[in-house]
């Protein structure tokens, strides 16, 4: 695959340079000799016959970060001083902070805000508890919590290293939808205690949002939480991403004019995301579903399904197929990959249906590169920001919460799921959808508040 610098390697490399005219035009071809790309040109000093320059650049990895220090280090007259890694400097201090919402200028406002006067709201809430959320933070904060067990596509980190990426969530929440998210990481990846905990410290939280926990622990840690608390509680990795992939393919089915009912649908990988699409296109309307695994397609007399898998094998497969995947990607309309790189071969693709649609979602390295795929079929997605149809659930978790919390939701309603798919869908209009252009952008302003009212809407219409 192609690299593209990206800002998440973004480097500052600080230079000496003669100040009698080093053509910048010099520094930035040792950049670019070295794959980087200038982003920025300061001159931030200057000491008599040389100047110093603040030349920031994006780099494809952190390898070439190295490899342009050097470029740059073999101009002649140029002398390198400080790198600094702007992702490491940007986390510094953490991502979020709590500010305080009333003014705290006078006694006055100290005995209203906290004691004396803060008893009587104490008395009101024990007298009426659903007041709890008129009168605290409760009914637009969510904790976003983790085990560590599943961090991104590293694997099981632990909790003090998941703590950047649910800083970021609770960022993302803000950003997007004004919720006050707070991450929770836990010192434990024992299944009874996640739950018992998140159910000690549910009275804060409007909302649950589990994040980062591997499976099959995430599916069991998800229901029984469901079960005891009457507050929302949504795995992020599972239904978050299962939104986004049927919003995502209900727009490639408009471009290639094929209805979801009449289409056969590949699948490789039955992990937290995998069954969590599964069980949403199916509930969409999806009729002829294939999933496979790491071990092959899964049907019901495959020996040692655990009870997830033996769920899928009983909703999928109709054709009784065994063996491997391949089988079920010839002539199928659609593929979805949430599994690992490389597991679709160009084969496999040339193999497909005609306006054949590939999501190959696997993080960082999909299951096929999508230019490969591009040769063969209408319409691909991945899950990275460098190709055109980024599926990523900021697209629809911010929306999604927002619309649980204003219905002041006691649970996640599938109907609330199919809502928040058709309104991001509906995101993109009949005039925008394209190939190319299958999920709106994660800034389109109308975004969250959409994605919002049907999900507020689908919660009040429903029987919860
Ligand atoms: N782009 C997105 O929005 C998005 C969202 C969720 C997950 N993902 C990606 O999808 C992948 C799976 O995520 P998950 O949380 O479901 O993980 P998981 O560990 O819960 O499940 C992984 C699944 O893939 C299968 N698998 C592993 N290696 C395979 C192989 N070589 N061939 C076929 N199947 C294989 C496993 O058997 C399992 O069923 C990850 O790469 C993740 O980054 C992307």
């Amino acid at each position: 695959m192609g690299l593209i610098p990206s800002a998440s390697y973004s480097i500052t490399v600080r230079l000496d340079v003669p100040a009698d005219g080093l053509p910048a035009s010099q520094l930035t071809a040792a950049v670019e000799s070295a794959g980087g790309m200038v982003t920025a040109f300061d001159v931030t000093a200057a000491r008599g016959d040389v100047l110093q320059v603040d030349l920031t650049c994006a780099a494809p990895d952190a390898d070439h970060a190295v490899q342009i220090t050097d470029a740059l280090a073999r101009v002649d007259g140029v002398v390198v001083g400080k790198v600094s890694d702007r992702t490491f400097l940007l986390h510094l201090g953490g991502k979020i902070e709590v500010q305080s919402k009333v003014p705290l200028r006078t006694r006055d406002d100290l005995s209203m805000a906290y004691t004396p006067g803060v008893a009587r709201v104490c008395r009101a809430i024990v007298d009426r508890p659903a007041d709890v959320r008129r009168l605290t933070i409760k009914r637009n904060t969510v904790a976003v919590v983790t085990d560590g067990s599943a961090v991104l596509g590293l694997g099981n980190l632990g909790p003090e290293a998941a703590l950047p990426v649910m800083e970021g969530k609770a960022a993302l929440f803000k950003r997007f939808a004004g919720i006050d998210a707070w991450p929770i990481c836990l010192a434990t990846q024992d299944t009874e205690e996640i739950i018992r905990t998140v159910e000690i410290i549910a009275p804060v939280f409007g909302g649950i949002n589990l994040e980062d926990i591997a499976a099959p622990k995430c599916f069991e840690v998800e229901a029984r939480l469901r079960e005891r608390l009457d507050i929302p509680v949504f795995h992020d990795d599972q239904h978050g991403t299962a939104i986004v992939v049927l919003a995502a393919l209900t727009n490639a089915l408009r471009v290639v004019g094929k209805p979801l009912a009449g289409v056969r649908i590949a699948m490789s990988g039955a992990g937290a995301a995998g069954t969590a699409i599964l069980n949403l296109l199916l509930a969409a309307g999806a009729t002829d579903v294939v999933v496979g695994d790491v071990i092959g397609v899964v049907h019901r007399d495959r020996p040692g399904l655990d009870p997830s898998l033996l769920a899928v094998a009983a909703k999928t497969n109709k054709r009784g197929l065994s063996g491997r995947l391949s089988e079920a990607i010839a002539g199928a309309d659609v593929f979805i990959g949430v599994s690992a790189p490389d597991v679709l071969s160009e084969d496999d693709v040339a193999s497909m249906a005609p306006d054949a649609i590939v999501f190959a979602l696997a993080n960082p390295d999909p299951e096929i590169d999508p230019m490969l795929a591009r040769r063969h079929v209408k319409v691909v997605a991945t899950g990275r920001s460098d190709f055109p149809n980024q599926i990523n659930n900021v697209l629809a978790f911010p929306g999604v919460f927002r619309g649980l919390l204003d219905a002041q939701s006691r649970s996640v309603p599938q109907s609330a799921l199919l809502a928040a798919a058709r309104a991001l869908a509906d995101v993109v209009t009949d005039d925008e959808r394209h190939a190319n252009y299958i999920v709106p952008s994660v800034f389109h302003p109308d975004l969250a508040s959409t994605v919002a009212a049907a999900v507020s809407s689908a919660v009040s219409g429903s029987s919860e």
